[in-house]
C-alpha cells in the first residue's frame, strides 16, 4: 500500500485591487453576466466570463428551468458558447461571480463538479491550463488551472 498526497496551491486575495488589471476586468464581466441569469427558483444568479486567447470575452449565466435538472450552470453556459462559436480559440482564464438577491456574495463561489469536469476537458483539448478566478466581494481565489480543482478526475483515457 502506498499513501499518496495531492497538494493544491491557490492564491487568496482580500482586495480586488491586488489583482492584475486583466483579472479585474474579467471579474467585472462575470458580474455583468450574473445580472443576466435566469434563476427564478434559486434566486442565486451566477455569472462566468471566459477570456479567449485572442482577447475575446465570452459571458454565460445560469439558466434554470421548472424541470430542475434541465437548467445549466453559468460556467457550462459560457463554455458551451465559446466552444460553439469560437472553436479555434483557446480559453486562458475564467472568472466566476454570483449575486444573491442582487448582492455579490462575500465568499467566492467555486464551480460545481460537473463544471470542473468540463473545464478540465477544455484544458486537455488545448494542452494549456485555464486560470480560474473565483470572486466574492471580500475574498478572491485564483488557481492556475482547473485540473488542480479536480484530482483523480475521469478523463478520455479512462474510456479505453
Ligand atoms: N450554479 C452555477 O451556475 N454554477 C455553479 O458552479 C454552482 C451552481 C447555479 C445552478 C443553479 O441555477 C443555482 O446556481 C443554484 O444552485
Amino acid at each position: 500500500m502506498k499513501e499518496r498526497e495531492v497538494k493544491f496551491f491557490y492564491k487568496e486575495y482580500l482586495n480586488v485591487d491586488e489583482l492584475p488589471e486583466a483579472d479585474r476586468i474579467l471579474i467585472e464581466e462575470a458580474v455583468v453576466a450574473a445580472s443576466g441569469a435566469y434563476a427564478p427558483y434559486s434566486h442565486f444568479m451566477v455569472g462566468a466570463a471566459i477570456l479567449l486567447d485572442d482577447g475575446t470575452v465570452v459571458r454565460g449565466a445560469n439558466v434554470e428551468n421548472a424541470a430542475f435538472p434541465s437548467g445549466s450552470c453559468a460556467e457550462k453556459t459560457a463554455l458551451s458558447f465559446s466552444v460553439s462559436n469560437y472553436p479555434a480559440r483557446r480559453p486562458v482564464a475564467i472568472a466566476i461571480s454570483a449575486l444573491s438577491g442582487d448582492i455579490l456574495t462575500r465568499e467566492p463561489v467555486p464551480p460545481c463538479g460537473n463544471c470542473r469536469q468540463m473545464l478540465v476537458e477544455e484544458e486537455q483539448r488545448h494542452g494549456e491550463p485555464i486560470k480560474v478566478i473565483l470572486a466574492g466581494s471580500e475574498k478572491i481565489i485564483v488557481t492556475d488551472s482547473a485540473e488542480s480543482l479536480m484530482p483523480l478526475r475521469f478523463t478520455k483515457s479512462n474510456l479505453h
